[in-house]
């Protein structure tokens, strides 16, 4: 039986005496959690945008996390919300155009747009990147990609789409695949439509389902990757005692954390990575490996 399969069977006989465990006895002999760079390292540069890679980069951090959408002209891009008010000047640019829907612009008309000004003034030139232009430059640094395809709801076919530019940028070869690539989705549907197309692809599924369910989840999300505020150490021992499409014990990534004694506490409940805006200090929280 797996380290983690035998800690969460053991968690499930001590049932609440288990959440009582130190946090530090809890994670005796665990890896260390990896830090990923939430929207890039977000709380130092504008959100997705390749400035907040760089400085992920220059941070030392090897995990970026982003979010990617689709213009009116099917180009992919990222940007969190479906709207490009809060972090680009469109409402200037393109008045009348309300609600400044992603899926209503076209990509010349997004590349237009200020994406770094609402965050601070030397960011003017930041732009909304492309997902090539974006998974490019986490290449250029060497750097890991976990990747969200948001609202796909209202982009059918995104989930082809991304990972053909994925394909034709190199992302889907032997290495990337082994350990540079996490596709996740808030849903389960486009979840499985990831693995159904690429079964290669390690995958993620956004939320905190109940327990119960994470058997069929299982048959093709590789992780849990939920709220910080929503776990325990009981939840995470019982997403890592089932086991994954590729044999594996399902992982958790935990997000978002920003301090010290958060990253400290949901490292005690074992997870497998941390998602966070301040990569930095999330990773000095953490004992060295
Ligand atoms: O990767 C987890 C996190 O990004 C999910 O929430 O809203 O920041 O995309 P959100
Ligand atoms: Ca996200």
């Amino acid at each position: 039986m797996h380290a983690r399969a035998v800690a969460a069977t053991t968690t499930a006989l001590l049932g609440t005496a288990a959440l009582l465990v130190p946090a530090t006895d809890a994670r005796a002999g665990a890896e260390r959690p990896t830090v990923i760079a939430h929207r890039g390292a977000s709380a130092y540069a504008p959100e997705n945008t390749l400035a907040a890679v760089d400085t992920a980069a220059e941070l030392g951090i090897d995990w970026v996390e982003n979010d990617v959408q689709r213009t009116k002209d099917g180009e992919l891009v990222v940007l969190h919300d479906d709207n490009l008010r809060r972090t680009t000047d469109a409402e200037e640019v393109f008045p009348g155009r309300a609600p400044w829907k992603v899926k209503d612009f076209t990509a010349a008309e997004i590349a237009r747009l200020d994406a770094g000004s609402w965050f601070g003034p030397e960011y003017a030139d930041a732009r909304v990147p492309t997902l090539k232009q974006y998974v490019d430059r986490v290449e250029t640094h060497h750097q890991k990609l976990l990747l969200e395809i948001k609202n796909p709801e209202l982009y059918p076919g995104i989930e082809s789409e991304t990972l053909k530019v994925l394909a034709n940028e190199g992302w889907l070869d032997g290495p990337h695949l082994a350990d540079r690539l996490i596709v996740q989705s808030f849903r389960a549907d486009t979840v499985r439509t990831v693995h159904e197309l690429k079964p290669a692809v390690k995958t993620g599924l956004l939320g905190t389902p109940a327990v119960a369910d994470l058997d069929r989840y299982a048959v093709f999300a590789d992780q849990i990757n939920t709220s910080y505020a929503s776990i325990s150490l009981g939840y995470v021992a019982a997403v890592h005692a089932v086991e994954g499409p590729h044999g594996r014990p399902l992982e958790v990534f935990a997000w978002t954390v920003n301090d010290v004694n958060t990253a400290r506490l949901v490292a005690g409940y074992g997870v497998d990575g941390i998602i966070t805006n301040t990569p930095d200090v999330v990773r000095d929280a953490l004992p060295a490996e």
